[in-house]
């Protein structure tokens, strides 16, 4: 029987086809993922000018490290947002080593459903079909002074506070909301 030979290919197919899957699906609803680099996210923060205690969202967070980095490096309570399951627990076990498990959290979910009314920073490297669709939820959600950081995309009807260019033809953009 066919089955007889090829039973442990298909049982190992299934595992990697569902983590392809999970990487994958994503890029229809904000990009697939594909990490900041870290030299990237120092400079996203920095642009931030964060306070400590001050709560940083990253919409798509990934493996977390605009999350870890803020937690460890400006003492930020943070709060990641991902459609893929494997990243809270990945960031989870990461934070833990990390000693910075108690600020933060990652929320399996769609972004599109969250609630920044409490963010003081939003950080986001996502599809710019994404960014285009956040730009009006960030400015009816996000309070007077709060910063977003966006890489490589730009949020329409929002004008930059400052733009720095971070590899040639790439840039980071600081946003605030008005008053
Ligand atoms: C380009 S990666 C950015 C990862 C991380 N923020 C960084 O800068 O290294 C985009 C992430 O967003 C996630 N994502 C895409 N659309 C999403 C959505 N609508 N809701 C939640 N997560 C989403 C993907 O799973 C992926 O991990």
């Amino acid at each position: 029987m066919i089955l007889d030979r090829w039973w442990p290919l298909l049982l190992a197919a299934g595992p990697l086809l569902a983590l392809a899957a999970s990487l994958l699906l994503p890029g229809f609803r904000g990009g697939v993922w594909s990490p900041s680099p870290q030299d990237v996210v120092r400079v996203m923060l920095a642009m931030a000018r964060p306070r400590p205690g001050e709560h940083l969202v990253d919409l798509g967070c990934g493996d977390g490290r605009i999350l870890l980095t803020a937690a460890r490096e400006f003492d930020l309570h943070c709060t990641g947002f991902d459609m893929n399951p494997l990243w809270r627990w990945w960031v989870g076990w990461r934070s833990r080593r990390a000693g910075v498990a108690d600020r933060v959290t990652v929320v399996t979910g769609d972004f599109f459903g969250a609630d920044l009314a409490q963010a003081d920073i939003v950080t986001a490297f996502l599809s710019q079909a994404a960014c285009d669709r956040l730009a009006p939820m960030l400015r009816r959600q996000m309070r007077p002074g709060a910063r977003v950081v966006t890489y490589q995309r730009t949020l329409p009807g929002w004008r930059p506070d400052a733009v720095q260019e971070v590899r040639p033809g790439k840039f980071v953009y600081l946003y605030r909301q008005s008053f």
